[in-house]
Parts: structure tokens; sequence; C-alpha cells
């Protein structure tokens, strides 16, 4: 069982390698934004209630996400591993997780943190906005949501340090670099 944390600051390319590791490795894949602003789009309460943090750059209250992520997790039937893609972001969530993996025998193989400067974020994010149109990819909201990242979500990499989990990914660079660092890293296992 493969089950991996993808970790990093808002625009660290999260999304883009777990795209890859999922066609690679053959796991499947949740994104609490993607989820997030699935509902959104569709109009559901919850997506009522996630517009009003997702807009701020806050977060969302942790037993709403820890619900989600159960109820997604529950879904996978016959599953070779998860890649977890925005989630655990707070402590609270990290030990969500590790008693969900534990209740099902299964424990998180490793947590690939893809660091990347701030100046690169800002600009990679800022093209996206204007790009795609979403709407938390403008510069006040980016900025409040790395104000986030550095208090509530940062603290996890000590957190994941400590559990032995923790693999270090120079996030700069080709898509492509990246992904072999990441596909070295995991085969290493
Ligand atoms: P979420 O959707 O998780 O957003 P995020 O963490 O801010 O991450 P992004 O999707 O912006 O970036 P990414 O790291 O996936 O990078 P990507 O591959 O897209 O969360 C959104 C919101 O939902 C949160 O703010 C919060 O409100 C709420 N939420 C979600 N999860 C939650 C949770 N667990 N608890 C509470 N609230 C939660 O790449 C970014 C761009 O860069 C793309 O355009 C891409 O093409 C480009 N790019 C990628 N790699 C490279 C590269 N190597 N070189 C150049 N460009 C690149």
């Amino acid at each position: 069982m493969l089950n991996i944390v993808i970790f990093g600051a808002p625009g660290s390319g999260k999304g883009t390698q777990s795209e890859r590791i999922v066609e690679k490795f053959g796991i499947n894949h949740i994104s609490t934004g993607d989820v997030l602003r699935a509902e959104i789009k569709k109009g559901t309460e919850l997506g009522k209630t996630a517009k009003g943090y997702i807009d701020q750059g806050q977060l969302l209250p942790d037993e709403l996400i820890i619900d989600i992520l159960a109820s997604t997790l529950d879904s996978f039937k016959e599953s070779k591993g998860v890649i977890f893609d925005g989630f655990p972001r707070t402590i609270a969530q990290a030990e969500a997780l590790k008693k969900m993996l534990a209740e099902r025998g299964q424990e998180v193989s490793v947590m690939l943190d893809l660091d990347v400067p701030e100046e690169e974020l800002m600009t990679r994010l800022i093209k996206r906005g204007q790009e795609s149109g979403r709407a938390d990819d403008n510069e006040e909201t980016i900025k409040k949501r790395l104000v986030v990242y550095h208090s509530q979500t940062a603290p996890l990499i000590d957190w994941y340090k400590n559990e032995g989990k923790y693999q270090h990914i120079h996030g700069l660079g080709t898509m492509d670099a990246i992904f072999a660092d990441i596909v070295a890293t995991v085969e290493k296992l």
C-alpha cells in the first residue's frame, strides 16, 4: 500500500505532480481543494460554506475537512494506495489521518515536501489566475494563503520529521525533473 502525502505551499506543484504520480503508480488521488471547488460549482450547502473560507484564503474547519476525507477514503475499493493532495494542512488533520489509516491497518508511506521560493509561488499563481480565473489566485488572497501556510501548515514539516516520513523535494525546475526526483524518492522506499 502506497500512501503519499504531497505537501507544499500554494502553487508549489502538488496538483501537477499528483496527476503524474497517479498515472505512474496507479493509486487514487484525493485533492481537498478540488472536492471543495466541485461543491462550489454544484452550489451545495458545503460549497457555499467553502466559498466563504476559500475567497478569504482561510482554511475550512478541521472537522468538516476530516469528514470529507473519511467518506472519500471509504469510496476507494481495492485501492493500491492514495495520494493526499492539500490534506493534511494542520496538526489536527495529520493526527486524524494517522488514526483513519491505522483503523484500516495502514499508514502514511512518505510525506513529499515540494520546496519552492515564495517569489516563484506568487509568479505561478498570478499567471494561473489570469489564465483560469481561479477566484483565490489574486495577489491579495495569495498573500493571505501564504500567511496561513506558514502559521498553520508548515508546522507539519517537523511533525512528519518526527514520524520519520519526511522527504524534501526541490520544487524549482522543470515539471519532468521534479517528477523524476519524486519517482526516485518513492522507489527507494
Ligand atoms: P488547494 O486547492 O489545496 O490550493 P493550494 O494548496 O493553495 O494549492 P494550489 O492548488 O494553489 O497549488 P498546487 O500546489 O496544487 O500547485 P499546482 O500544481 O496547481 O486549496 C484551496 C483552498 O481550499 C484553501 O486555501 C482552503 O481554503 C481550502 N482547503 C483545501 N484543503 C483544505 C484542508 N485540508 N483544510 C482546510 N481547508 C482546505 O501548480 C500551480 C501552478 O504552477 C499551475 O499553473 C502549474 O501549471 C504551475 N506549475 C506547477 N509546477 C511548475 C513548475 N515546475 N514550473 C513552473 N510552473 C509550474
